[in-house]
């Protein structure tokens, strides 16, 4: 959520960081702006609109070295150009860049504009710009220590990168609750929010953890507590590389993530099929065998996409393990003072691993003593540190807002997770087999769904006028309905709501019209008649069906306008394979309806903020 960029080198500035914020744009994308060196003054572009709308605005050649680049996702005022970042002091001396929210703005504000402060902006962020000004201006300090006194006055979350007149070259850096990382050059340094605006120049980055600072320079960087306490922090090199992050020749970030999916489950699941036991083995997880079998209740907590995932997961898991397993959505969870206890597992999902309420969740359950375990893809991030014992996705980063390959690799580590308990419990050795050669059949299985793209196309195209649409799904399949529903409003702006099966006759029937094309998920379990009585009741109210099924049952065929079949599979992976089918439906929806399928109105990928 808003992105961050920050560059010092031999190079031109401007260029890297325009760079840069094309590369976090998804974090955010109402307006953008940067602020470079130039000798001894500080020039500074913003534009409300994408990054393309402030490109144009700068001149051919910007002469500067070093400079601090933001896109924003609009929190305290509206996208327009004052309000985008960067924001400076009165006499543009200082420049500074800011994700997070001020929470002490308004008191803070209030004694700058007694003091005769003029305000350009409607943002809690140029707050902090005349704060470190007067702080720097009185007590004639260096930034760095400026910028200490000024957060020590701030009550609220940041990741800042600031910048003097006085001082070319040098940019200062600071964290708590909004990430920041620094990325090693060779004879440059960058720091940026998150790697993909770090990949083109180097895998070798730091973490800032909160409460930390940090000055860069061409030659190096010093990290320091708000008590000015100098830490060594080891950097580490990450694998992934440009190419992740380029579009591969496809329109859209969505469509490559989509069908890349084969090959991201391949990884996801790479040497962590225990054929000799029969089990999955994940060398995360920092719980032994006799652990595992104390674990009482599972608890799964994510948003969004990362919480339905984690509802599948909760079927999976409690399915094969018997376990108790729920999923519940991180901000809820922690805002009603949940009991910890000792026994339960509490399994954390995310993406990014970054999400403010995920991280917060994590944290209000490890202060009670409980164990956190995490499911992650990005390596590296806040979530990723912080949880007792952890599974990499390994999907590769995600670009596109809506999340697709991520998802389907949360719960493709939920499978692993399923089988482990499982095997750890109820399962035997022949199942254990039997459902290792299932989850290897996984990626085969999404390339016949990818095969089918033409049909859902064609359907996607027929219904993408509608206002209103339903999925439906009973037990394991609602949390494929969830997503679903959730992926189609996301990115084509139709409505869309999702239920289970049972629910329906309990009052969404009442809007089920000729109008309202429903989408039922129809596995082929012991459930499925009851599944097919929902298609009469559908059909009885003259709607659109669209049946998503792996069944052969005839009467599917007789009662839905048009049926999605996927690969026969076990109940255990068939959300994944099903899943696919829902995510080329959103997009061809998207793409008919000419959307911005990467960057949907409204919406950010990694939410940075409660
Ligand atoms: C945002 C994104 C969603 C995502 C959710 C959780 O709301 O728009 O697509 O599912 O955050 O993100 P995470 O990185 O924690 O999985």
């Amino acid at each position: 959520m808003c992105g961050i960029i920050g560059y010092t080198g031999p190079q031109a500035a401007a260029p890297i960081l325009i760079d840069g914020l094309r590369r976090l744009e998804y974090r955010g994308y109402d307006s953008a702006g940067i602020t470079v060196h130039s000798r001894k003054k500080l020039l500074s572009w913003k534009a409300a609109g994408k990054i393309a709308v402030l490109e144009s605005q700068l001149p051919e050649t910007i002469k500067s070295n070093s400079g601090i680049g933001h896109t924003r996702w609009a929190t305290h005022g509206a996208p327009t150009d004052s309000n985008a970042h960067p924001h400076l002091n009165s006499n543009q001396t200082l420049s500074l860049v800011h994700n997070g929210i001020i929470e002490n703005a308004d008191t803070l504000k209030e004694a700058l504009l007694d003091d005769g402060i003029e305000f350009k902006s409607e943002t809690d962020t140029e707050i902090l710009v005349h704060l470190l000004s007067r702080t720097v201006n009185d007590n004639q300090l260096s930034l760095i220590d400026a910028m200490r006194i000024t957060l020590s006055k701030i009550v609220g979350t940041y990741g800042i990168a600031a910048i003097s007149n006085s001082d070319p070259g040098t940019l200062v850096l600071a964290r708590n609750g909004s990430p920041v990382i620094i990325g090693i050059g060779q004879g440059e340094m960058l720091a940026a929010s998150d790697m993909s605006a770090l990949s083109r120049y180097t895998r070798e980055v730091v973490h800032l953890d909160d409460g930390e600072l940090a000055v860069i320079n061409p030659n190096g960087f010093e990290v320091s507590t708000m008590d000015a306490i100098a830490k060594d922090k080891a950097s580490i090199t990450l694998s992934n590389s440009t190419e992740d992050y380029d579009k591969g020749g496809h329109k859209h970030y969505l469509y490559k993530e989509i069908i890349d999916q084969p090959e991201t489950v391949r990884r996801t699941l790479s040497g962590r099929l225990n054929t000799r036991f029969s089990t999955a083995h994940l060398g995360g997880l920092n719980l032994d065998p006799r652990e595992l079998l104390k674990i009482t209740r599972i608890k799964i907590l994510g948003c969004g996409s990362a919480l339905y995932a984690g509802m599948a997961g909760s079927h999976m898991i409690e399915s094969l393990a018997r376990i108790p397993t729920d999923a519940e959505a991180a901000a809820e969870f922690r805002y009603r003072n949940p009991v910890i206890e000792a026994d339960t597992l509490y399994i954390v999902v995310s993406q990014s691993g970054e999400t403010f309420d995920t991280l917060a969740a994590t944290r209000e359950i490890q202060r009670k003593g409980g164990f956190v375990l995490g499911i992650v893809n990005s390596v590296g991030s806040t979530i990723a540190r912080e949880v007792d014992g952890g599974i990499y996705m390994h999907a590769g980063p995600e670009v596109s807002v809506a999340s697709t390959k991520a998802y389907t690799s949360m719960l493709s580590v939920f499978a692993l997770l399923a089988i482990l308990f499982g095997r750890s419990r109820d399962i035997s050795p022949q199942k254990g087999t039997q459902l290792l050669q299932e989850l290897q059949s996984i990626p085969e299985k999404i390339t016949a769904v990818i095969a089918l793209e033409k049909q859902i196309a064609a359907i996607a195209k027929k219904y993408c006028k509608c206002h209103s649409a339903f999925f439906i799904g009973r037990t394991s399949a609602y949390p494929v309905a969830l997503e679903g529903a959730q992926k189609l409003k996301e990115i084509s702006y139709i409505h869309a709501e999702a239920y289970p099966a049972s629910e329906l006759k309990h009052g969404p029937l009442a809007l089920v019209s000729k109008d309202t094309p429903c989408f039922v998920i129809l596995p082929d379990t012991d459930l499925l008649l009851k599944s097919v009585g929902t298609l009469e009741e559908i059909k009885a109210r003259s709607a659109p069906v669209i049946a998503v099924t792996d069944s052969n049952n005839k009467r599917i065929d007789e009662l839905a306008d048009h049926v999605i079949r996927t690969p026969t599979s076990d109940p255990l992976v068939q959300g994944i394979i099903s899943g696919i089918a829902l995510q080329l439906l959103a997009y061809h929806s998207a793409v008919a309806l000419k959307r911005d399928v990467d960057q949907p109105r409204n919406l950010a990928k990694s939410v940075t903020v409660e």
